[in-house]
């Protein structure tokens, strides 16, 4: 199997749902909580590996309760963990979100993830060089970012990028992507301002695929500008949905499989998984998501 290398942050979710959102220095009283593995590495390696795909994790955890309890949870779901560093100096990274009529709002504390730095990155080259597909997401330093996608380019992989969260992309670090995820207001941030969306798809054709959520994803083919609708579901929490895309599309990627066909199967993996609380709890498996995909054509 084509190997999936994943370099990314790893945080404790801890989840709040509510009907009304507070004010600035209001508070409101909120009708559940639970705490979720969560992080943008470590979602998108799940999705990934739930799918069936051979991924390796690549980030950091506090030596802590909750860095133990995210490692046990990415065994489970067969993500391998063997270079995950443990360290002691910050704890594991904590989100605090925010779940109200299913949309999120999240404020990430990066502790331990900002220890997945260049040195790291450096010491780990060889084993992320087993992998066919390298996908990276942004909450950890930008150095180790420009760092590692110069370095794997050089060996031809393909690298898979999604800004998120964002901030402007130099012209190398775009040139060397093979492929950009940003949803609508990342693409905005990563291009510094000077967007203009046409424009933009139509300089990084089949490479920038702008993630719209119910409005589905553009890209442009080389010759014309698409959009691969989403799939119609009963949304619960979207927490984890650029996550399961992003999961999914590498994954695909990882098969060889035509573009649209990676985009289409991304698409249906990241709506079926807003269907369940907590980033990683509605991540489908393949099976879950050919069920759909039958389900679908038995209905027409
Ligand atoms: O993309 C969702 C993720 O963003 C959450 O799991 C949270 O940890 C933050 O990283």
């Amino acid at each position: 199997m084509n190997k999936i290398a994943v370099i990314g942050s790893l945080n404790i979710d801890l989840v709040a749902v509510t009907d009304i959102s507070p004010k600035m220095g209001e508070t409101v009283m909120g009708k559940e909580f639970n705490i979720f593995p969560g992080g943008k590495g470590s979602n998108q390696a799940t999705a990934a590996a739930r799918l069936g795909g051979s991924v390796n994790l690549f980030g950091t955890v506090g030596d802590d309760q909750h860095g133990n309890f995210l490692l046990d949870r990415l065994s489970i779901n067969d993500v391998g963990i063997s270079n995950i560093q443990k360290q002691s100096e910050a704890s594991t990274g904590c989100a605090m979100i925010e779940i109200c009529d299913a949309q999120n709002r999240i404020i990430v504390v990066p502790g331990a993830n900002s220890k997945t730095d260049e040195g790291y990155l450096q010491g780990k080259i060889n084993n992320l060089l087993e992998a066919e597909v390298i996908l990276i997401s942004m909450e950890i330093p930008m150095d180790a970012i420009e760092y590692i996608v110069k370095e794997l380019a050089k060996y031809g992989k393909k690298i898979i990028l999604n800004p998120a969260p964002a901030v402007p992309l130099s012209e190398e670090v775009i040139t060397h992507c093979t492929y950009l995820l940003p949803n609508e207001h990342e693409a905005e941030i990563i291009f510094n301002g000077k967007y203009e969306e046409a424009e933009a798809l139509k300089k990084h054709a089949n490479k920038l695929l702008i993630t719209k959520g119910e409005q589905g994803i553009t890209y442009f083919t080389g010759q014309e500008i698409e959009t691969v609708p989403a799939i119609k579901v009963n949304p619960v929490d979207s927490t984890g949905a650029g996550d399961t895309f992003a999961g999914a599309f590498s994954f695909a990627i990882s098969q060889r499989k035509p573009l649209k066909e990676c985009i289409q199967f991304a698409a249906i993996a990241a709506g079926l998984s807003v269907e369940k609380r907590g980033a990683q709890s509605g991540m489908p498996t393949a099976a879950e998501v050919q069920e759909y995909c039958s389900r679908v054509s038995s209905d027409d």
